[in-house]
């Protein structure tokens, strides 16, 4: 997960291989209230792990449920329909899938046993709204106060116990604004349809059908079979209870392979798909008809009963005209896929996207604008021109999931560039931890299929003398930009503490580097692993760096040891910090600094370091070391310690760790094309 500021995407022009997927956020929400609700001990494999689900799960807590996680499955010991407590305060986030259905539950217990719960979420949360569920559920009898403004919430649902609802008249609903009230309508009733069958009524039109199912193949699991008429009327038979089913798996999240699919439809060459594992053809899930909508773009699908295959086919893409009713949430994907298309792109009938994590519609339009494209908005359609000229575009994520997912993909822009002349760009995708609602690892996902040019890897490069900060600063611009970390280093103290265990003759270059060629080297964290055993203790000691030192100087040491090093230039970045980072192993690295500080400032932080560590120093003796080692460095043959001739000096002898870290970052952000 990236909890940075932003994420850089460098530009990208290839993707293969397989991903697993999450578990659906649709399915995994109803599955933990429905277990929540039941009689009995229901086990769920595969649920989504993310804010959503994090959200309900402690809803479920909250309300007396058990629940457990135990290795990849969580037990959820349900309340049988009756109330174990009857006061709690709720916070939802920015769930909807949460605060849609437990209002509903939460009002008709509330109403029949004594109760009162307040609802609340994240600032967005209250501008969403619920409204029309709101009015479904007044009329029954359910106590529901809207504390901010009327129709959203904050919302209280009270009750006195031994309460009555009017369950005798079909109970009316609008599901115009969104499918997610009638969801919670047919989730919450059998709670109540005990003695007589409870009707529901659709007002004008449903919008997003395919969540319906869902929820009514849900509902079909834990043992209420809902009678209906199209999707106008459903009825809810008398004598309804939640049954858990004992064991339920959750397909991997529809929504989220659209993602995926659509980096094939871009991509994958033919022969060498992007496999999506978790959801196939049979998948219950809606969002899964976005692949006729990719096969009309022109992407080649092949799928099983819980895979995918996705290529390109048709390119460049085929613009697309489509009322994505049945799709709203996948669709979104398609706005982006726009961008590759060879024309403009038409969607309608997405009004429903103005009330999601953010108004979609409008976000969509303005951050696909700086990436070149001509964007037309509507009150429910979105028209998307693709870019004659791509430009660099760090683009907004309004705390929403699918907007960093979807954008993510103009990164491939330089496969376009066959088509529309230009250079290819960079997307900075800001505020890029969003994408933990549904799919905490999205970019690491990402990042295992995509393929980018080694030099459009960026990289910057820390070199400078010995304890000079370079270990710690390049770790923390690392951690600042989520980028990899070469420890440079560190691979020549590995390499020579994996020669002096070999045997070899340290003064003897070619037989050191005989070792390294063979060197199983592994880096966990802070851990290093030899052969895989955690020599970490070893490497990091005064001794292996003196090993270092000695076998460092072999040019034969070095030229075996330079494959492993270009081989941490992946994606997004790479810190490499070391010696010859910017002078021999990444010379085109997009930003050298070299950091020193006087002889004095560095003795005195080695002395604070090795006292901090129980080791006795004494600070003349550690200057003086260090002056015969810059001394040495400076004067070997094999990459003397020297700056790049386009490095940038920073003397840190009077800054703090922080004020360093900064500067690099502001030397980075210029020469960023943002
Ligand atoms: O930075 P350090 O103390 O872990 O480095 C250990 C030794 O390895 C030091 O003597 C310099 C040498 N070294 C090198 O020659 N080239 C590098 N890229 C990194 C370290």
């Amino acid at each position: 997960m990236y909890a940075i500021p932003f994420l850089d995407l460098p530009p990208l022009n290839a993707a293969a291989g397989t991903v697993r997927l999450p578990g659906s956020k649709s399915i995994s929400n109803r599955v933990l209230l429905l277990a929540g609700l039941a009689e009995g001990t229901t086990v769920i494999h595969d649920l989504l792990a993310s804010d959503d689900t994090r959200v309900m799960l402690e809803a479920l807590r909250a309300l007396g449920c058990s629940v457990e996680s135990r290795g990849a499955q969580w037990h959820v010991t349900g309340l049988g329909g009756r109330l174990k407590v009857h006061q709690a305060e709720l916070f939802l986030g920015n769930a909807g899938t949460a605060m849609r259905p437990l209002t509903a539950a939460l009002a008709v217990l509330a109403a029949t046993q004594g109760g009162d719960f307040r609802l609340s979420g994240v600032a967005r949360m209250h501008e969403r709204p619920v409204g029309d569920l709101v009015q479904a559920l007044r009329p029954l009898g359910c106590e529901v106060t809207c504390e901010g403004q009327e129709g959203y919430p904050p919302l209280r649902l009270q009750g006195r116990a031994g309460g009555r609802l009017n369950l005798s008249q079909p109970i009316r609903v609008r599901s115009d604004v969104s499918s997610q009230f009638l969801t919670a309508l047919l989730l919450a009733l059998p709670l109540v349809a005990t003695d007589a069958a409870v009707v529901i009524e659709v007002d004008g039109e449903l919008i997003s059908k395919p969540y319906i199912e869902i929820t009514l193949n849900m509902l079909a699991q834990f043992g209420i079979k809902v009678e209906r008429e199209g999707f106008q009327r459903f009825t809810l038979p008398a004598g309804s209870a939640y049954r858990t089913p004992g064991d339920v798996h959750v397909e991997g999240d529809a929504s989220s392979a659209s993602y995926f699919i659509a980096l094939g439809a871009l991509a994958a060459r033919p022969g060498a798909p992007v496999r999506i594992e978790g959801v196939g053809a049979a998948s219950i899930q809606g969002d899964i008809r976005f692949v006729e909508a990719a096969q009309a773009m022109g992407a080649t699908v092949r799928s099983g009963a819980n895979w995918l295959e996705v290529e390109r086919g048709t390119w460049p893409l085929k613009a697309l005209q489509l009322d994505c009713n049945h799709i709203p949430d996948a669709a979104m994907t398609l706005a982006v896929m726009a961008l590759y298309a060879d024309g403009p792109t038409r969607l309608t009938n997405i009004a429903s996207w103005r009330v999601k994590e953010t108004d979609r519609i409008a976000a969509m339009a303005a951050e696909l604008r700086k990436t070149g494209a001509h964007v037309i908005e509507g009150p429910d359609f979105i028209d998307v021109t693709p870019p004659v000229q791509w430009r660099a575009a760090a683009v907004h994520t309004y705390d929403d999931h699918r907007m960093a997912m979807c954008l993510s993909l103009a990164a491939f822009n330089p496969l376009a560039l066959a088509l529309t002349p230009g250079a290819a760009v960079p997307v900075r995708i800001l505020e890029p931890a969003c994408v933990a609602k549904t799919f905490p690892d999205y970019f690491e996902a990402l990042f295992s299929l995509a393929r980018a040019d080694a030099a459009a890897v960026p990289v910057i490069a820390v070199d400078g003398p010995s304890a000079s900060g370079k270990g710690t600063l390049a770790g923390r611009l690392a951690l600042s930009l989520g980028y990899h970390l070469l420890d440079s280093g560190a691979i020549y103290r590995a390499a020579g503490v994996a020669a002096q265990r070999a045997g070899a003759d340290l003064t003897n270059g070619a037989a050191v580097a005989d070792v390294c060629r063979g060197l199983d080297l592994r880096f966990d964290g802070d851990r290093v692993l030899l052969d895989g055993v955690d020599r970490t203790d070893e490497v990091r000691s005064e001794a292996g760096g003196l090993l270092a030192s000695q076998v460092s100087a072999h040019p034969a040491v070095r030229q075996a040891l330079h494959e492993l090093q270009l081989s941490f230039r992946r994606l997004p970045g790479l810190v490499a910090d070391g010696r010859d980072m910017g002078t021999v192993v990444f010379p085109d690295a997009a930003l050298k600094v070299f950091l020193t500080a006087s002889a004095a400032r560095r003795a005195d932080r080695r002395h604070k370091q090795l006292i901090s560590k129980g080791i006795q120093a004494r600070l003349a003796d550690l200057r003086a070391d260090l002056e015969r080692r810059d001394e040495q460095d400076r004067v070997r043959s094999a990459s003397p310690l020297k700056p790049a001739e386009d490095a940038l000096a920073l003397d840190n002898s009077d800054m703090g760790i922080d004020e360093s870290v900064d500067l690099v970052l502001e030397w980075w952000s210029q020469r960023r094309p943002f």
